[in-house]
């Protein structure tokens, strides 16, 4: 059972491919996260959770709402990470978590895909080339991680540092708390209210008001809503204006992906 949030689509693609190539179910846990619908789900085969990384770590909404979620069926927990080439701690959160769910971790797997956070300035765009170069890579690195879990194997990823834990348990912290402000996202003239930001907000943040969005707070910068946006309507600060507004969909048909695959 293949379970994934994704923003701008990388985890999903991954996610996806995994599903097809096990032939197994994916659920996209958006809606769930949503409604805080914890709601068990249950399978036979190995348990297989997909997520981006923020800030050198598990997203803290995913990791919550996976804190929650009754699994049924199986006891064996794989998790793949999709980042922009540094998946920090995101492997040692992954086992405490799955540790504290008394169920068997049974490894991790990180995927370097294009760069999806565009409201900082840290990051620069992911040049096109190189976003359809990680994506091809990642595609061949997905069929290695189903062999591992078709096989019941553990997945291997390289050592996390005490030194990196040290680091970015603070910083995560300090940086989600204080440094992903929402006031800074706007629409301009493009948008025509349609709410698919606020559809897509995984933590409820966004409101619609006057046909417009609004951004409350905390926001987790998940990015769902400025690269998905259908008439690239939304802004961040001065600093996305002249940065493509990352999603995969610009590189690769998910339509083609999603036809075959269940969601719940
Ligand atoms: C708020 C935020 C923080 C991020 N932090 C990291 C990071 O610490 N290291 C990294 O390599 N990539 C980082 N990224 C990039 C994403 O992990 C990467 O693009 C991921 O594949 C996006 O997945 P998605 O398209 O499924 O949402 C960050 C992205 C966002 C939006």
């Amino acid at each position: 059972m293949i379970l994934f949030y994704s923003a701008s689509g990388n985890t999903e693609y991954v996610a996806r491919t995994l599903a097809k190539t096990l032939g197994d179910e994916c659920i996209d846990l958006l809606d769930r996260i949503k409604k805080s619908d914890f709601t068990r789900i249950y399978s036979k085969k190995p348990f297989v959770i997909c997520t981006p990384v923020y800030v050198c770590d598990m997203p803290f909404f995913i990791r919550n709402y996976i804190k929650k979620l009754p699994f049924r069926g199986s006891r064996e927990v794989y998790y793949v990470f999709t980042s922009g080439g540094y998946a920090g701690i995101s492997g040692w959160s992954a086992k405490k978590l799955t540790k504290r769910k008394n169920m068997i971790y049974k490894g991790h797997a990180e995927l370097k895909m294009p760069s999806n956070n565009i409201v900082s300035n840290a990051y620069p765009d992911t040049e096109p080339e190189e976003c359809l170069k990680r994506i091809k890579d990642c595609t061949a690195k997905a069929a290695e991680i189903a062999d591992t879990i078709r096989q019941h194997g553990r997945l291997r990823a390289r050592h996390i540092f005490l030194f990196e834990k040290a680091i970015a348990v603070p910083v995560g912290y300090y940086w989600i708390r204080y440094k992903q402000p929402s006031k800074d996202f706007y629409t301009t003239d493009k948008c025509v209210g349609c709410g698919k930001c606020s559809r897509l907000c995984p933590v409820n943040n966004i409101e619609m008001y006057k046909k417009r969005p609004v951004w409350k707070a905390p926001c987790a910068h998940c990015m769902a809503c400025i690269s998905n946006c259908p008439f690239e309507a939304i802004e961040y600060a001065d600093i996305t204006q002249k940065k493509i507004k990352y999603n995969i969909s610009k590189y690769t048909d998910m339509t083609k992906l999603r036809k075959s695959q269940t969601r719940r």
